[in-house]
C-alpha cells in the first residue's frame, strides 16, 4: 500500500491549478444512463472514484472513452441493470446508478453499501422518493431490487438534506410522467451541476441550488457535452495546507463562488484572500488564529472540509471548537493528530481543540478521504517527518495531491509499496 512522506516546515509559494470535482463528476457520469445519445464531458479528474464509476458503468453495457479529462459515454446498448457489491461496496456513490436505471429500464438491481467509516449513512430517502414516485422497490440479498412502469411525477419531502438522494431523484425525475418537486432539496453546487448538465441533455429542471427542486419530466433525453465544475473541497483543501504552513499561494480554474463558508473560515484564522472569478490568492504571514465551526448543508460549512480545518485548529493560536453534525463518526482523524500532538478533547459530536505551538511528525493511519486531507495537511507543519499510511483514500478523491503540493514548495512524496 502506497505511502505519503511529509517533511513538514516548509512554507507554501506557487499557482496550482484545481481538478474538476469528484462529487459533481461521480452522478454526472451516472446521468449518461439516462440517455440512448453520447455524453460528453470535460474536466473530469483523473481520480480511483472515477475509475470505479467508469468500471461499473462499463458492467451495465456502458461504453466510455477516456482521453485525458474527457470522457465520453454511450449508454445505447445498456446490457445490464444491475450495480454489483463488489463495487458498491468501495464506493457508495454507486447508488447514483439507481434512479437513472429504474428512470430508463423500468428496473434496477443495485447493491445496498453497507458499513462506513464516517457514519451509517443510510439509503432510506433513495428509496422513499422512488417509491413515491411509484416504484415497487424490495431488499432481496442485500440488493435494492426495484421496477416501476414509468415513475410518475410527484411531490416528495425527504426528511433531511441529502446530497446523492435528491440527485437521485433528480435524475429519476427528468424521465417521469409529469412534475416532481423535490423540497428540503439539497442546495450543494455539485446539485446544480448535475442539474446543468441534465438540461443540457434536454432535462427541464428549475430550482436546483434552492431547497425546492421542480422537474418536468420528458419522454427521452439527448446527447449533450458538459464540463465539470471546479472541486470547491480539493481547492479548500490546499487553502488549508497554507492556513497552517504559511506562504502565499494562487489557485487557478477554481469557483470561489462555490466557497463560501470555507473562505469566510480562512479570513477568520487571519488569512489574506483575494479572489477572481476563477481564482484565488491565499496569503498566510502569520501563524492562524483558532476557529469554531459547526457543518451543515450547503450553503453552511461543508463536513468535507471539517477535518482539513481540525488540522489549522491543531496549529493555530487560542482554541477552536468543531461541531459535526451531518456524520456521527467523523472524527476519527482527531486520534491520529493526537499522534502528531495535537491537543483534541472530544465530546460526542463536539472537538474542542488547543491550538497547541508545534507538531511533531510520526507514522498516521488515514481512515477516510477527508481524514487523509487533513493528516496531510498537519503533516506540513509537523516537526520532522510525517507518514501517511494508507492514501488509497486520498487517491480516491485528490488528483495527484502530493505533485502539487510539491510544486508549491512542499517537501512531499509517495512512498510506492
Ligand atoms: N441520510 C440518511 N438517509 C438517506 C440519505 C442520507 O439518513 O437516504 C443521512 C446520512 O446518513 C447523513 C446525512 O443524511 O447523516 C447527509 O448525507 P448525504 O446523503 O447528504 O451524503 P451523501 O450524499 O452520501 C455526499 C458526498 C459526501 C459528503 C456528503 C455531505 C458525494 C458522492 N458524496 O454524500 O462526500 O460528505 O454528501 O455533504 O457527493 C467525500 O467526498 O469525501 C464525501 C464523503
Amino acid at each position: 500500500m502506497d505511502r505519503l512522506r511529509v517533511q513538514g516546515g516548509q512554507r507554501l509559494a506557487g499557482e496550482i491549478p484545481v481538478s474538476g470535482a469528484k462529487n459533481a463528476a461521480l452522478p454526472i457520469l451516472c446521468a449518461a444512463l439516462l440517455s440512448t445519445q453520447p455524453l460528453d464531458l470535460d474536466n473530469v479528474p483523473r481520480l480511483h472514484d472515477v475509475d470505479t464509476a467508469l468500471r461499473l458503468l462499463s458492467q451495465l453495457g456502458v461504453r466510455s472513452h477516456r482521453e485525458g479529462h474527457r470522457v465520453q459515454l454511450d449508454a445505447s446498448a445498456v446490457s445490464s441493470v444491475e450495480a454489483p457489491y463488489d463495487l458498491v461496496k468501495t464506493m457508495r456513490a454507486s447508488i447514483l446508478v439507481l434512479g437513472p436505471l429504474v428512470a430508463r429500464f423500468g428496473e434496477a438491481r443495485v447493491s445496498l453499501p453497507g458499513g462506513c467509516a464516517i457514519g451509517q449513512r443510510p439509503v432510506d430517502q433513495h428509496i422513499k422518493g422512488l417509491q413515491a414516485m411509484g416504484a415497487s422497490i424490495t431488499i432481496e440479498h442485500g440488493y435494492v431490487v426495484a421496477s416501476a412502469k414509468r415513475l410518475k411525477g410527484t411531490r416528495i419531502v425527504t426528511d433531511m438534506v441529502t446530497v446523492t438522494g435528491t440527485e437521485n431523484l433528480m435524475m429519476a425525475a427528468t424521465l417521469a410522467d409529469g412534475e416532481t418537486v423535490i423540497e428540503n432539496a439539497a442546495r450543494e453546487p455539485e446539485v446544480v451541476d448535475l442539474a446543468a448538465a441534465l438540461v443540457a441533455m434536454g432535462a427541464r429542471i428549475e430550482g436546483a441550488g434552492t431547497d425546492r427542486i421542480v422537474v418536468h419530466g420528458v419522454q427521452a433525453l439527448h446527447g449533450a457535452s458538459h464540463r465539470v465544475m471546479p472541486d470547491r473541497i480539493e481547492a479548500g483543501t490546499f487553502l488549508c495546507a497554507v492556513a497552517a504552513a504559511g506562504g502565499r499561494v494562487t489557485l487557478t480554474r477554481a469557483q470561489p463562488s462555490s466557497m463560501d463558508a470555507t473562505l469566510d473560515k480562512l479570513r477568520e484564522t487571519g488569512a489574506v484572500i483575494e479572489c477572481g472569478t476563477d481564482w484565488i490568492r491565499i496569503d498566510v504571514q502569520q501563524r492562524a488564529r483558532a476557529i469554531n465551526l459547526r457543518t451543515a448543508p450547503y450553503p453552511g460549512f461543508a463536513t468535507d472540509m471539517q477535518a482539513q480545518f481540525m488540522a489549522v485548529n491543531c496549529v493555530a493560536h487560542g482554541t477552536g471548537i468543531i461541531t459535526e453534525t451531518i456524520f456521527e463518526n467523523r472524527f476519527m482523524h482527531a486520534l491520529e493528530l493526537q499522534r502528531l500532538g495535537a491537543d483534541i478533547a472530544i465530546e460526542g459530536n463536539t472537538a474542542v481543540i488547543r491550538g497547541v505551538a508545534g507538531l511533531s511528525g510520526a507514522a498516521v493511519m488515514a481512515t477516510d478521504l477527508r481524514a487523509s486531507a487533513g493528516l496531510v495537511v498537519a503533516g506540513l507543519v509537523a516537526e520532522g517527518e510525517t507518514l501517511v499510511d494508507r492514501i488509497y483514500h486520498l487517491d480516491r478523491g485528490y488528483e495527484q495531491m502530493e505533485i502539487k503540493l510539491a510544486a508549491l514548495g512542499a517537501r512531499i512524496e509517495r512512498v510506492r509499496a
